[in-house]
């Protein structure tokens, strides 16, 4: 469901997300078990987000007699991370859908301006008739996403949808007023930003805790 002040976003707070969330806070978790949650993060979330995909129905004989089921139907999901952190986020939904196709987009944000510098774009081929799912563990400014998304508009790619794991509502904001047909779902939206970017409580930098480069 939408959140109240943000018609956007929406925040998959299940149980068992909280509960990870709240493990990959802790500035004392090792960056092994910073990647194996995030990624069931994200597997989680993709439970939800994945709510509305099409299926259609197959044959199926089961050991005791023939069967209608449903299968996914449509063409394959595009995942699109924004490295590096949002490779963290790849594999929770590979282990779920493997056919999905991966494409990456290589921005960093720069530390003073905050701005996003771009320095790598490839998505699969057709991907412009699929179903995109852009990956990032963190919304802070929205640059990044917004810069992101911009990208794959450009490309002529419109299905856009944006996983991240926790996001600011200064960025949250700023992904509307530019993209406001993009649907963001979050794991959490947190307080605000402090004065050098970064979400408050957050989790630090998800880059760097992912790749133990810190
Ligand atoms: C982090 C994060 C987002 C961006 C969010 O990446 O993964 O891409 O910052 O900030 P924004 O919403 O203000 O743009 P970073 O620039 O640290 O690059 P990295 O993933 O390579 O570490
Ligand atoms: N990028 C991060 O990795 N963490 C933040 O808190 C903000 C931007």
């Amino acid at each position: 469901m939408a959140h109240a002040d943000h018609p956007n976003l929406t925040v998959l707070d299940h149980p068992l997300i909280q509960h990870k969330l709240a493990l990959l806070r802790n500035r004392d978790t090792a960056s092994k078990d910073f990647r194996q949650l995030a990624a069931e993060i994200t597997m989680l979330m993709t439970y939800e987000v994945t709510r509305d995909l099409p299926t259609e129905p197959v044959e199926v004989a089961t050991p005791l007699e023939t069967t209608v089921a449903q299968r996914l139907a449509g063409k394959k999901l595009v995942l699109v991370p924004i490295l590096r952190a949002g490779l963290g986020m790849v594999d929770g939904i590979l282990q779920l859908i493997p056919s999905a196709r991966v494409g990456h987009i290589g921005l960093y944000r720069d530390h003073t301006s905050l701005e996003p510098v771009s320095y790598y774009f490839k998505v699969p081929e057709a991907t412009q008739s699929r179903d995109v799912y852009l990956l990032d563990p963190m919304v802070a400014t929205g640059g990044s996403a917004m810069d992101a998304i911009g990208k794959l508009k450009d490309a002529g790619i419109s299905r856009i949808r944006l996983l991240c794991l926790v996001a600011a509502p200064e960025g949250v904001r700023a992904l509307e007023k530019a993209h406001p047909d993009v649907p963001v779902f979050a794991a959490a939206l947190d307080r605000r930003l402090n004065e050098s970017g970064y979400i408050l409580p957050g989790l630090g930098d998800a880059g760097d805790r992912l790749f133990g480069t810190r």
